[in-house]
């Protein structure tokens, strides 16, 4: 199973990547899947159906969120109903939508899930418990080939401990968030394919995605200032992996960015 997972998509010019990359990197690496995180996709801050439509229409698959999920109220209009579109696990069972979902390819059974940081994160369940429930459930439940996680946190220790946690129970684990691509993906002794953060599909001249002047106003003047996505080029970031079927071990990595 060849799948690619898309780093946080940040508003229009993170959705223009998309449209003038994608086609060409599903074509040259034969994709069945291909995953997104959404959760900045509209205006750098959550997700509308419009962005995440713009995203669909373009071939990704399912869509991953984070921190920033309810940063639309639109989000709430179709997250219960919308099972191509996850969030995380760990925070809130009053939360709507849903941690996980499943999607069949080439009758290959492919469950991806969406877990929380939480080491300069906001409070949630530790994530170590919930992988390992979330796991079991899914056993019980779905019972899948291949078992992808997007574990979105600000830690690259949290991120490389759960990873380590969960090799050999696990198919991939992308971090994302910090919009930083990290040069270390590689596959665990296990099996499990691994990148800390897979990096951002956003302006490429910017703060994490951000307009360069009030971002550093916030750091210089200790004030808070409005988010506003950066103009001009974009960077494409991603990671393709290549999973066996029936193993459910990834068996070949590669790290995509792109301008
Ligand atoms: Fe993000
Ligand atoms: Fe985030």
């Amino acid at each position: 199973m060849n799948i690619l997972f898309i780093g946080d998509v940040v508003g229009a010019p993170g959705r223009k990547a998309i449209r003038d990359k994608l086609y060409g990197i599903i074509r040259k690496f034969s994709l069945d899947i291909v995953i997104a995180n959404g959760e900045n996709s509209a205006a750098g801050l959550g997700m509308t159906r419009q962005t995440a439509d713009d995203m669909f229409d373009q071939g990704v698959d399912i869509i991953t969120m984070g921190n920033h999920t309810w940063s639309k109220s639109d989000i709430f209009n179709f997250i219960d109903d919308d099972k191509r579109v996850i969030r995380p696990a760990n925070v809130s069972t009053a939360w709507p939508g849903r941690g996980y979902t499943t999607i069949t390819v080439k009758g290959v059974k492919i469950a991806v899930l969406n877990l929380i940081g939480r080491v300069g994160m906001q409070p949630s369940d530790c994530p170590f418990v919930a992988a390992d429930k979330l796991l079991e459930d899914i056993k019980d439940h779905e019972a899948p080939d291949i078992v992808i996680l997007d574990f979105h946190a600000e830690a690259t220790s949290e991120k490389n401990a759960l990873a380590r946690y969960l090799d050999g129970r696990i198919s991939l684990l992308v971090g994302t968030h910090t919009h930083i691509q990290t040069a270390d993906e590689c596959i665990l002794p296990e099996g499990t394919g691994y990148i800390t953060d897979v990096g951002m599909t956003g302006p490429s001249n910017s703060v994490i995605g951000m307009e360069i002047a009030s971002s550093v106003r916030r750091f210089t003047n200790k004030l808070p200032v409005p988010y506003r996505v950066a103009d001009g080029p974009y960077v494409f970031s991603a990671l393709f992996a290549s999973i066996d079927d029936t193993s459910g071990r990834t068996v070949k990595i590669e790290r995509i960015r792109e301008f």
